[in-house]
């Protein structure tokens, strides 16, 4: 019996990745951790510094940070919007989804910025979304669920663009989030991702842009350098994210793992710093290794094909 369908050379979906239910399980509980002792308006993702797109989502929204973040994230959120071929205005008939919302902040300030027709985010840590929730969400327009990306809770052609910001290399089968977001897409829908690479990852992507049949990849951006500064910018001594993280009731046990002023979640290993205490628990094997291969932070957006249509070249920005 083979694994795949002879036809497309696509593995067959029904049969699974070994081992998912466990990592999806072990996914969901750090992220509840993480629920428990975040502040209100924290972001997950390490943010990008890029002075033109700050200078457009400041004309945009001025003072759209004031006081209370160091607007890294929100430039990573408001990346996602590049490249798509919406006005302003046109997101007033949209319906737009989140995949992986955390605890919703990200997709809260979107709506802020363009105030689409719907607005759902979906995570599949409960404690995320009962938070976002509980501070976030407004009627219909914006709504938060638990879910799994692999397995969206939602109907065939039911939104005009998905998002995905730094949660798919989390996901054990990345394919089938693929096909997910292919279906719930209406034809001529957008897909937006954003998310870090290793190199199987990378190499994994590449392979599925080629073979999933359903999207047009038009347009991507390599956000590596721009990533990399928010984060030697978060891990300064005396920066915002320092002085916040030090403010934070987290239990020893988050501390231990973030390592020094929160050095890894800011994403610090991809910049190649490491702290001196990481280093000694890490000997220690009280803190796991966490250094990854880490190889880039991209951007790409592709639009869900009509059927009969086929794909053009990708722009690069
Ligand atoms: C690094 S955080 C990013 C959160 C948010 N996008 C942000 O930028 O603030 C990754 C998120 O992906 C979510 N996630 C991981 N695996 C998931 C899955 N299979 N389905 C849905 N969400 C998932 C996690 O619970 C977590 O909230």
């Amino acid at each position: 019996m083979t694994n795949g369908n002879a036809a497309t050379g696509l593995r067959d979906l029904n049969t699974g990745i070994p081992g998912a239910d466990q990592i999806k399980g072990a996914v969901s509980a750090v992220y509840d951790d993480v629920a428990s002792w975040s502040r209100t308006g924290d972001f997950w993702n390490w943010g990008m510094h890029c002075p033109d797109l700050l200078e457009e989502l400041t004309d945009l929204c001025p003072n759209f940070n004031a006081g209370v973040s160091d607007g890294f994230s929100e430039q990573l959120y408001f990346q996602t919007l590049r490249g798509l071929p919406y006005s302003r205005n046109d997101f007033k008939t949209l319906n737009v989804l989140e995949v992986g919302c955390g605890m919703g902040e990200g997709l809260n300030f979107l709506t802020r910025l363009v105030d689409p027709a719907r607005a759902v985010g979906l995570d599949i840590s409960t404690g995320a979304i009962r938070r976002a929730n509980a501070l976030l969400a407004r009627g219909d327009r914006l709504t938060y669920v638990e879910g799994d990306a692999e397995q969206l809770p939602f109907d065939d052609g039911e939104f005009d663009l998905v998002i995905n910001v730094e949660s798919s290399h989390n996901y054990p089968d990345v394919e089938r989030f693929f096909h997910e977001v292919a279906r719930v897409l209406k034809p001529g829908g957008h897909f937006s991702l954003i998310d870090v690479f290793d190199p199987r990852s990378s190499a994994q992507f590449g392979k599925l842009q080629q073979e999933i049949t359903g999207f047009e990849w038009f347009h991507e951006r390599d956000v590596t350098e721009n990533v990399k500064s928010a984060i030697r910018q978060r891990m300064a001594p005396g920066s915002f994210f320092r002085k916040e993280y030090a403010r934070k009731q987290m239990p020893i046990r988050a501390r231990i793992i973030g390592g020094l002023g929160g050095a890894h979640y800011a994403g610090a290993d991809f910049i190649g710093h490491r702290d001196p205490l990481s280093r000694v628990l890490e000997i220690a094997r009280i803190r796991p290794r966490f250094v990854g291969e880490y190889e880039s932070y991209r951007h790409h957006v592709a639009r869900r094909l009509t059927v009969g249509s086929t794909p053009n070249q990708a722009a690069k920005e």
